[in-house]
């Protein structure tokens, strides 16, 4: 977990460091830091909590020290204090270090580090990497690597071959004061190469202001960045023809536009987001008569498709609950038995091989440890089985450039732009829509539907930005005023069934993320079977009732709630007389059909959680103990 900078070359590094941290801070935000080299010696400065604390006391220390590394942290071997937050330093304060994941055999590392007379002052996994290359570095140095041009780089790498884990490491030493070294295994790492500057960082978006030319590492491998150029060997010692290649991103210069928080920009960027993904999905050309071609155009290759017998998706948080729908949409529309697994689980109890399965990874950022694990055991586990069998690896990423994208070689790019706000909103959304097209792909190509039906779910998906616009006011509106009611609620019940069942599940875990209220999302026919019994006056339920094949049950669902004294609201259309009477409180949802309501659906319960949690004066965009990217298991 962690974002982490580094700079070398010309400029006070200080500014460099911090304006690159403040565009990882999604990464985490529980302490943050930053170590310099000037006059021969490391200056480390550090804070507890978001990165504003660290740049106030930056402004004590003015030093045009041109190299240094920075952190910005989310906790998970120690608590968020200031002795936990990073850069880590050995005990003579020759060495920092900062680090990007967990160092698994940490503990073992650290008794023996203390055997031999090290002091630890901190409670993390990382503080060994310094020690241990500060000892190295003090041992008369066996060069494994060929004509070696460096005892630092000879020490760091030494050092890496003794760690286990999952992580990405910047290195700098008050003895080598001209070096930077990095390395990757298992956690992102990218250098940015300048004129006489270099820069490391976990994520583009930290260098993407100073250079356009980048190159992601490949786990495994370590990289010596000096004022006169980047060299990049593997773990073997053996150095590496690399070249940085070009990005065609702007500068992603990412601002609320006059919102007071992201979350809410990012929800009403929503309809137009969903025409991205339209335009670039769906074939103009197509039409139920002339239909020789599929009305998707995602660019995947027809032998990814051939015989499929199977799909297997694995993801985390938002993500799963998207791959939910993606599996109700896959199945009725196309036909394909398709399970859906958190990665985290699946990777210590995948399901038994089967042939001609398609393995779907869905992660916005690209970057979830778990899902990228689980996607690589996939791989694994399927190379060298006779061809029915072999990997057949799908991502649906908004990061195509992400260490997903190295990955897979099949890709759907949601297409939602730059999310800041930690809790997800438009790359759901984007996600459902990646899914409503990948299905329908599948339906043409397997006809398991008519061209008539298909057409139909086509033209009310492009209907869809127009009805997210007709809701939203109004929605917002009515639920701004709505949560005055709940200022001292505690708990939430979400209600949903068939496809708006994870819609349910998102609008739980959105209240969850960051208003911190006890929310469950539970199937509505299954509520009697346990959660009804938590249900009195004090607990509102929302319930999800579109008009299709579960309506009815839905509400009469609801009216055991209300027969137990909860506040019912409805998300449903406000037209229905049934409706009206079961309800307390109706937030409006356009009628579509029922196929495509989980896209209406979950808006109006983003915005529900985004006005509670913002009338409690919560810090809705970057809420406690979270992080928009989770690179550690
Ligand atoms: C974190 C975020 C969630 C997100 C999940 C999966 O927990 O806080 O909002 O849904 O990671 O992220 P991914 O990038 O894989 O979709």
């Amino acid at each position: 977990m962690c974002g982490i900078v580094g700079y070398i070359g010309t400029q006070a590094a200080t500014e460099i460091l911090l304006s690159g941290l403040e565009k990882l801070e999604y990464r985490g935000y529980d302490s943050a830091g930053i170590a310099t080299i000037w006059e021969g010696k490391i200056d480390c400065v550090r804070a507890k909590g978001k990165l504003y604390n660290l740049r106030s006391k930056l402004e004590q220390l003015e030093t045009p020290a041109p190299i240094g590394i920075g952190h910005t942290r989310w906790a998970t071997h120690g608590k968020p204090e200031e002795y936990n937050a990073h850069p880590h330093m050995d005990s003579s304060k020759q060495v920092a270090v900062v680090q990007n994941g967990i160092i698994e055999n940490y503990r073992e590392l650290r008794e023996k580090l203390k055997a031999e007379g090290c002091q630890f002052v901190s409670d993390t996994d990382t503080e060994v990497i310094p020690h241990l290359i500060a000892k190295l570095l003090k041992e008369s140095p066996s060069p494994s690597v060929p004509f070696s041009p460096s005892p630092f780089l000879e020490a760091v790498l030494k050092a890496v071959k003794e760690l286990e884990g999952a992580f990405a490491l910047a290195v700098i030493s008050a003895d080598y004061p001209d070096e930077l070294i990095v390395v990757r295994q298992q956690a992102p790492l990218v250098i940015g190469f300048g004129q006489g500057e270099f820069f490391c960082a976990s994520d583009t978006p930290a260098i993407i202001g100073y250079t356009r030319a980048v190159l992601p590492l490949e786990n495994g491998e370590i990289a010596r960045l000096t004022p006169l150029g980047v060299e990049v060997y593997n773990f073997a010692g053996v150095r590496l023809k690399k070249h940085p290649r070009l990005l065609n991103l702007n500068p992603m210069i990412v601002e609320k536009q006059g919102f007071k928080h992201f979350m809410l920009k990012e929800i009403y960027e929503q309809p137009g987001v969903v025409r991205a993904c339209l335009e670039a999905y769906l074939n103009n050309d197509w039409n139920a008569e002339n239909s020789a071609e599929s009305p998707i155009k995602l660019g995947l290759p027809r032998e990814l498709y051939a015989d499929l017998e199977q799909i297997q998706i694995v993801a985390c948080g938002t993500s799963w609950h998207a791959a939910l729908v993606g599996k109700y949409v896959l199945e009725q529309l196309a036909g394909i038995p398709t399970q859906v697994q958190y990665a985290s689980e699946f990777r210590y109890a995948p399901s038994p091989l089967t042939a001609n399965t398609l393995v779907i990874g869905v992660t916005q950022s690209g970057e979830t440890a778990d899902t990228l694990a689980a996607l690589g055991m996939e791989k694994e586990r399927r190379s060298g089985k006779e061809a029915k069998y072999q990997a057949r690896l799908l991502g649906i990423t908004n990061r195509p450039e992400s260490s997903l994208g190295h990955m897979v070689s099949h890709m759907i790019n949601t297409m939602a732009g730059i999310e800041v706000g930690v809790a997800a909103t438009k790359t759901f959304v984007a996600q459902l829509i990646a899914f409503y097209a990948l299905a329908l792909d599948l339906a043409y190509l397997r006809e398991s539907i008519s061209h008539q039906r298909l057409q139909e779910i086509i033209n009310g998906l492009r209907q869809i930005p127009r009805d997210i616009e007709a809701n939203l006011e109004s929605q917002e509106r009515y639920i701004e005023h709505l949560v005055h009611d709940f200022a001292e609620t505690t708990d939430f019940i979400f209600l949903g069934r068939g496809i708006n069942f994870p819609i349910a599940l998102e609008g739980a875990l959105k209240l969850k993320e960051i208003s911190y209220i006890h929310a469950e999302g539970y199937p509505a026919g299954e509520m009697k079977h346990g959660p009804i019994a938590l249900l009195d006056a004090k607990v509102p339920v929302v319930a999800i009732a579109m008009p299709g094949s579960v309506y009815e049950k839905v509400l009469s669902n609801s009216q055991e709630a209300k027969a137990r004294d909860s506040r019912l609201i409805g998300v449903t259309p406000a037209n229905d007389g049934e409706a009206a009477e079961i309800f307390d409180n109706i937030i409006p949802v356009k009628v579509v059909e029922e196929l495509l309501s989980p896209i209406l659906t979950v808006i109006p319960l983003q915005l529900l959680a985004y006005h509670i949690a913002a009338r409690r004066g919560l810090d809705v965009d970057q809420p406690r103990n979270l992080a928009k990217s989770v690179t550690v298991e």
